[in-house]
Parts: structure tokens; C-alpha cells; sequence
């Protein structure tokens, strides 16, 4: 590790040491922001390994993988803003190590960067495949834009895709690819999609709604070996099955970047520990967004979120601490996912004990998935259903106990299948669960 020189940064406003935060995605962009709206004066830098102006991620998987759709996807804020509100921006530069008692930053152009707080929004890592011929030409994952761009590239017409994974990428891909008129196969771990974030009814409608659209899936699917000459073209299961592919595209799962945090002492345990003001174990350092894992408000369950609506919840929270001001009440995590035209909407985080209550007819294309947790409302999945998906963002904050009966019966609002104490028979309660 080189020596940092003495601080040579622009740091935006104000002499002293302005707050550095790490990772310009939309965490790290929202705490920036939040502390200029909350009206820090002091400095506030931003440090970016991209060289890029900081982006949305969501199209990355969708609308930039359109037939003819630009390049440029949307960015979090116009280039101007950051010099407008006196941010300061250090794209292309790494942060490669925190001195804690010095409160400096060392820095991949080999300067150090001094703090007054840090604020660590390294984001998650696509997880690598580690196979035989991972590392072939056509075998890509997608987390940045330029690996978007390059995939789409590569989804031509007719072109054979495997798809390693049915989660969110491996299924907004795939249907982006079937789109382009590839020839789309799923190659998944378990035995359907999307099986980490929804229950079986959600995960059948979308396998059918892929099947409807000609892509294949292969549950059970555990990928043995990449093969190829000069790149990808073909992948085996165990059970010696083989795929032929041009491009393989790996969406498996994500890592939290917290390296930095954990080389440099910061407690960490798959993300970096925060508390609810998204305080590290250091007090003059605090982490946001995907790399954190803290404590839910709403049911005490120890949790790293994937997703938006954390990313800018958290930031929010950091910038309040930072200015010393009162941060926004938590609000329920949701999420949401677009494949074929059709949009999921989940609010709140299912666990796989949760009672699952199907609303609605999946073959009609609109229903919902309500998740009971002792009784309690815990989640909700929507399909063409944002009065259920707002309905049960206000019941889940409450804590409101659902009765399964009521709640089965799509005629009934939401709302209004609200019970203290369910009484129905045994049979009533066996339909409803079904
Ligand atoms: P994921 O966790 O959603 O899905 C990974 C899938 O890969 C799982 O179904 C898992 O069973 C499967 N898998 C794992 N190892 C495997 C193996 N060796 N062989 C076959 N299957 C295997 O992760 P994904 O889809 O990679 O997404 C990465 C990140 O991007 C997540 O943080 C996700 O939240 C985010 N994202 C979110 C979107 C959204 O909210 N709409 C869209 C795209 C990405």
C-alpha cells in the first residue's frame, strides 16, 4: 500500500474535512443529495470506481435491453447537479483502504482523502461463477452499464442464451432476449423461479407467462462446466445434459462489497452491521443501502435488502443522523420486477414459513399473493393489482392481522378482511390456504 499525500481533493464547499461517502450508486448519490436538501454547508465528496455519471440500475435489465433503445440510460442526477450543490465527484478512483485513526481514505490514485464522516455505499457484486469455461468470451453477468451494453450486444436474433439463474436478472433478461428473438433456456438451482423473493402460486404465473413468450427452463438444474474453443458454446448439468449456448449470462445472486469495511475493522456478517441511523461500529463511520444489514423496524429479523426503496430509505436516515436531524419514519420495503410487459409489485419481505393466501385468479392475470406471519399481514405480492399492493403498505406498517377467509375472496377490499379474531371452520380455512 502507497503513502497518501497530504489531501489533495476539491472537497465541494468549506475547508474542513467534508464528508466522504464511497460508491455513487443510488445510495450513496441519495446521501449526497439528503445532506444538501437537509442543508449541510460543510463538504461532501463523492467517490465513484465508474467513470461515469451516476446511473439508474433498474433499466439496465429492462429498457435498455430493448430493441432499439439508446445507450444512455437515465442518470440518478444531471452532471450539474453535483456542482451545483457543491458535491464533489472522483470517478474512476477506487477507495482502497479506510485509516480510521486518521480519518483518511487511501485513495487507488494513491492520494488519501481525509473525512470528518465517511458514509460506505459500496453496493453488492454480481456473485461469480466458478466453473470450468467461466471465463470464456460469452459468459457475462450483469450489474454495471457496460455489461448491459455488451450483453446486448450479444442478444442477436437467433442467438442460443442460457440463462444461469431464474431470479430477477436471470428472468427480466430472459425476457428481454425473447424479445429480441433469441432462443432463451433457464437453467435454475431449484425447483422454480424467483424462489428467494415470492411462494409458488407468483412463481408458476411467471414460469407459464415466460413458457407463453418460448422460453425453457430446467429446475434442478446444477451446472457442471462451460464449454467452448474460442468462446462459450456450450453448458452440462450433472446429469450430463448439455445446452448449446452462444452467450451464457450468469444471475445468481449478488456479494456485498464490504471488504473496505471489514479490512479496516468495521463489523460485518454478510453486509456491514448498522444500526437504524446507519452507524457502523465506528461512530464517525456509516454505511447505506445494499451493503448494510441491520435489524427491521418492522419485525426485529436481522436483514440485508436488495433493493431501491432501502438504498434511498437508508440514505435518508444517514443524512438525518449526519445533520442532526429527525429522519423520515421507516417505511415498508417494497420492490418490483417487469418481465413481459408485466409488473410484480411486492411489499414487504416473505419469509418461506409465511401462510401464502392467494387473492384473485393468476389465469385471469390479476391477483395477489398475501403473506401471513402469526396471524399478521407480512407481505403482499401484486399482479395488476396496485390497490391491494397500497392497501397492504399502510396494513403491514400496522401490523394488522388478516383473516385468511376474508382475504381469499377478491371481492373483499383488503381492508377490509382486517380481524382481531378469526372464526371460521376448519374447511373455510383449508380453502383459503389452498
Ligand atoms: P437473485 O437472488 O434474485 O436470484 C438468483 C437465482 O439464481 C436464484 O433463483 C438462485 O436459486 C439461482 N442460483 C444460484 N446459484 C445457482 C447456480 N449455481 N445454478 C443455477 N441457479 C442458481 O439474484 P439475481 O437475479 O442475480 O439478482 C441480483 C441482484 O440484482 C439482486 O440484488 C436483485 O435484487 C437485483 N435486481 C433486482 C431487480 C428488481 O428488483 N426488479 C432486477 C434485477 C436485479
Amino acid at each position: 500500500m502507497h503513502s497518501p499525500e497530504t489531501t489533495r481533493h476539491e472537497t465541494g464547499n468549506g475547508t474542513a474535512a467534508p464528508v466522504v461517502i464511497v460508491g455513487a450508486g443510488h445510495s450513496g448519490v441519495a446521501v449526497a443529495a439528503g445532506l444538501r436538501s437537509r442543508g449541510w454547508e460543510g463538504g461532501v465528496m463523492l467517490i465513484d470506481a465508474e467513470n461515469e455519471v451516476p446511473y439508474e440500475r433498474p433499466p439496465l435489465s429492462k429498457e435498455l435491453l430493448k430493441d432499439g433503445a439508446p445507450d444512455e440510460s437515465a442518470v440518478l442526477r444531471k452532471e450539474r447537479f453535483y456542482a451545483d450543490k457543491g458535491i464533489g465527484r472522483l470517478a474512476g478512483i477506487t477507495a482502497e483502504s479506510i485509516d480510521r485513526n486518521s480519518r483518511t481514505v487511501l485513495l487507488s490514485d494513491g492520494t488519501g482523502q481525509a473525512y470528518h464522516r465517511l458514509v460506505i455505499a459500496t453496493g453488492s457484486r454480481a456473485r461469480p461463477l466458478t466453473l470450468p469455461g467461466a471465463g470464456l468470451p460469452g459468459v457475462r453477468c450483469l450489474r454495471t452499464r457496460d455489461d448491459a451494453l455488451e450483453l446486448k450486444r450479444l442478444l442477436v436474433a437467433g442467438a442460443r442464451v442460457a440463462i444461469i439463474g431464474a431470479g430477477y436478472i436471470g428472468l427480466e433478461v430472459a425476457a428481454a432476449a425473447a424479445a429480441r428473438g433469441c432462443d432463451v433456456t433457464v437453467l435454475e438451482f431449484q425447483d422454480r423461479v424467483m424462489s428467494r423473493v415470492t411462494s409458488a402460486p407468483v412463481s408458476r404465473y411467471f414460469e407459464q407467462l415466460h413458457g407463453r413468450h418460448g422460453v425453457r427452463f430446467v429446475f434442478g438444474a446444477a451446472v457442471t462446466s462451460i464449454d467452448g474453443g474460442q468462446r462459450a458454446e456450450r453448458v452440462t448439468v450433472a446429469d450430463g445434459t448439455v445446452f448449446p449456448a452462444d452467450v451464457v449470462l450468469a444471475g445468481i445472486g449478488v456479494l456485498p462489497n464490504q471488504e473496505l469495511a471489514a479490512d479496516a475493522g468495521l463489523e460485518c456478517r454478510d453486509g456491514i452491521l448498522v444500526d437504524g441511523d446507519g452507524r457502523t461500529s465506528d461512530s464517525a463511520v456509516y454505511a447505506s443501502g445494499d451493503v448494510t444489514r441491520f435489524t427491521s423496524p418492522v419485525d426485529g429479523a436481522s436483514q440485508r435488502l436488495e433493493c431501491i426503496q432501502n438504498a434511498q430509505a437508508q440514505a435518508d436516515r444517514v443524512a438525518a443522523h449526519i445533520t442532526g436531524q429527525a429522519a423520515a419514519e421507516p417505511e415498508i420495503p417494497w420492490f418490483w420486477t417487469v418481465q413481459h410487459g408485466v409488473r410484480l409489485q411486492t411489499a414487504g419481505v416473505r419469509q418461506p414459513e409465511d401462510e401464502a393466501i392467494v387473492r384473485g385468479e393468476p389465469s385471469g392475470g390479476k391477483f395477489s399473493v398475501v403473506y401471513l406471519r402469526d396471524g399478521r399481514l407480512a407481505a403482499v405480492d401484486t399482479i395488476a393489482n396496485l390497490a391491494d399492493f397500497r392497501t397492504a403498505k399502510r396494513l403491514i406498517a400496522q401490523g394488522a392481522r388478516i383473516d385468511p377467509v376474508l382475504a381469499a375472496d377478491p371481492g373483499i377490499p383488503l381492508a377490509e378482511a382486517t380481524s382481531s379474531t378469526p372464526n371460521h371452520s376448519d374447511a373455510d380455512l383449508a380453502a383459503a390456504r389452498s
